[in-house]
């Protein structure tokens, strides 16, 4: 793979109950409620915990411009996950954020991050996010989707053990600091594009 195939990554893809579009800064006040009130959940993301207090209106604003450009510049993929009209008066309402990021184009695989909304949380919403997030990841030509999760975020390690497709593979130790600068043990799951083959037989003789 290379970068132009990123190019063909959807703004926006539908699920049975959601929408995942590409944030932009017009998305400052669905991105500020959501993040402000779900930022204490957020206790192993680095960039939550560097935080001094809320985000401001501008703030959030100045996110959502820099998420597009960061999708359109293919250095990371970006979706703004949100209700569809099936949730009645919930229609519209922010269910989180879904990133794809640190391609290696050879292998090829990706890495998923993911915040969810703690307004909706428990009803396999952010499930439903990520799996879409995985389907369009295989379709753009990825083998390999990965997620890490710090060993004691214990809700997130629960919620990767239940995604479809998705295998805890091992702990990966010393792997990188937490937000207070900690050396960490990550735990890594991924999911494979379905139907892949891996080499088993040993490799034709030179
Ligand atoms: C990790 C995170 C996204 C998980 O969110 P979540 O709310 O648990 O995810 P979901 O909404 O998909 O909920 C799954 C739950 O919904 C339940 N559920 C309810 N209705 C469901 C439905 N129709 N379909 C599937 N699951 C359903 C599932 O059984 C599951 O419940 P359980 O946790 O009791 O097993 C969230 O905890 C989060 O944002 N944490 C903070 C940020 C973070 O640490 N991110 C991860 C970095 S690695």
């Amino acid at each position: 793979m290379k970068l132009a195939d990123l190019a063909a990554a959807p703004d926006q893809r539908r699920t049975a109950r959601l929408l995942l579009r590409v944030p932009g800064p017009a998305d400052g006040a669905l991105l500020m409620d959501s993040f402000n009130a779900s930022l204490p959940a957020y206790r192993f993301i680095h960039w939550a915990q560097r935080r001094s207090g809320p985000f401001t209106l501008q703030e959030a604003a100045d996110l959502g411009g820099r998420l597009l450009g960061y999708h359109r510049s293919g250095s990371s993929l970006h979706y703004l996950v949100l209700r569809t009209a099936e949730a009645g008066a919930e229609a519209g309402a922010v269910v989180g954020l879904i990133d794809l990021h640190s391609f290696d184009f050879e292998a090829p695989r990706v890495e998923l991050g993911y915040v969810g909304d703690v307004r909706q949380a428990g009803r396999g919403l952010m499930r439903e996010a990520v799996m879409a997030a995985t389907e369009i990841a295989f379709e753009l030509g990825f083998i390999r989707v990965q997620a890490l999760s710090d060993a004691r975020n214990t809700r997130a390690l629960h919620f990767a053990e239940s995604l479809p497709g998705f295998r805890r593979e091992g702990e990966l130790r010393g792997y990188e600091p937490d937000p207070w600068g900690a050396p960490t043990t990550q735990v890594m799951f991924a999911a494979l594009r379905p139907g892949l083959v891996l080499a088993t037989e040993p490799p034709p003789a030179p």
